[in-house]
């Protein structure tokens, strides 16, 4: 068994390589990325020489690499997670999320096509719904629930998404999509929420929350969501869209003040600042047809989870510093500089 892996150097992907080079002693990984920003090969630094597993730099809107790389490896199973992923980033510059997102995925799935893979798999997000109301905590995103996109990045994965399904039933491509909130845990890039207030207070730097932070998220361990991938690939009926998430919703505020708790810093270095374009208020996951029809249920409960994280962020520093020292530094003074 071959598994092409894209965006494997970034968060969520890295987790799902070390996930299944363990669970699967036969299972060969290639893991294809073009080490953007949010990529990162020191993050694969523990199984970079393991016989089962191939490191390919490679920019998956590249046809003609994507289709000489199937060529030389006839995968039996692709999934994407290779995408510009960050909202903010987005509202900026939308193109390069066009590109990526839409046309790399119509890249691989044509490489699909030729080399006759028998699963395509899209790693999407819950974004595609759009967002909930806050009084209204009834209701839930369902796979029926119609696509309804407030940023140039969810625009760009609902399209993505469009796409997958149309490529199943005009190419008979054998398919599955994945919607899932937001995760959290080891490796997450300091741009998001969590990583991003951790290694502030930890510098005791301010902790810019957007507007009030009210806003909510449904926020899932990410080895929780890996488990949910590898039962869909090996389980899931091509053709289908599984939602994936904790039925963990909390607000951004309630969030931020937890991890000052667990690091011991104190409350003060809150600061709210602009708000996000388009904000979407609330996400929240149905995920009862992945449970009952894979019997899929999250494992790690957000107050372990987050506890768990926040040692990873502490006993890692050299990781996240790395980063935080770079090029990250414009981009940072760029997105919170003047934002008052
Ligand atoms: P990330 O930003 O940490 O990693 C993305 C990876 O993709 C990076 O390694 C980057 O180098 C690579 N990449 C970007 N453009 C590429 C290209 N053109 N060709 C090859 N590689 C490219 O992202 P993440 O948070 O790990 O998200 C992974 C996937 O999961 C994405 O598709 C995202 O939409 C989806 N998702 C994320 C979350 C979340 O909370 N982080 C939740 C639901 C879904
Ligand atoms: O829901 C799944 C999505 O979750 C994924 O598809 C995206 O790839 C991923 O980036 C994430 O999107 P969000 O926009 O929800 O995540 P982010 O970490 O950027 O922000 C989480 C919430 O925190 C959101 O309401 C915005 C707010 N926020 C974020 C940052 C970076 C702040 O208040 N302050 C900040 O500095």
């Amino acid at each position: 068994m071959t598994i092409i892996v894209t965006g494997g150097a970034g968060f969520i992907g890295s987790n799902f390589i070390f996930h299944m080079l363990k669970k699967y002693p036969s299972y060969r990984i290639v893991c294809v990325d073009k080490l953007t920003y949010a990529g990162n090969l020191s993050t694969l630094k523990g199984v970079i020489s393991n016989p089962r597993f191939r490191f390919v730099k490679l920019d998956i809107c590249d046809r003609e690499g994507v289709f000489k790389l199937f060529g030389e490896e006839k995968p039996d199973i692709v999934v994407n997670f290779a995408a510009e992923t960050h909202v903010d980033r987005s509202i900026y510059n939308p193109s390069v999320f066009l590109m990526t997102n839409i046309i790399g995925t119509a890249t691989l799935m044509d490489a699909c096509l030729e080399y006759g893979a028998k699963r395509f798999h899209q790693i999407s997000t819950d974004e595609v719904y759009g967002d909930l109301p806050l009084d209204r905590p009834d209701l839930f995103f369902t796979e029926s629930t119609p696509l309804h996109t407030s940023s140039p990045y969810s625009g760009s994965k609902a399209s993505a998404d469009l796409l997958v399904l149309a490529y199943h039933r005009t190419y008979g491509l054998p398919v599955s999509i994945s919607r899932c909130s937001n995760n959290y845990g080891p490796y997450q890039f300091p741009e998001k929420l969590i990583p991003l207030i951790i290694a502030n207070a930890l510098n005791d730097k301010p902790l810019p929350v957007y507007g009030e932070g009210l806003n909510v998220r449904d926020w899932l361990y990410v080895e929780d969501h890996c488990r949910a991938v590898d039962l869909i690939i090996h389980q899931g009926k091509p053709g289908e869209v599984y939602n994936v998430g904790g039925h963990n919703e909390m607000r951004n505020i309630d969030v931020v003040k937890l991890i000052c708790g667990l690091l011991g810093k104190p409350e003060s270095l809150i600061r709210h600042v602009a708000d996000r374009k388009g904000h979407d208020m609330r996400y929240a996951i149905d995920p009862s047809k992945i449970s009952g029809e894979l019997g899929w249920l999250p494992e790690t409960k957000f107050e372990d989870g987050i506890k768990r994280t926040v040692e990873w962020y502490l006993e890692n520093r050299e990781w996240w510093e790395t980063i935080i020292s770079g090029e990250y530094k414009n981009y940072y003074e760029k997105m919170y500089g003047n934002r008052e």
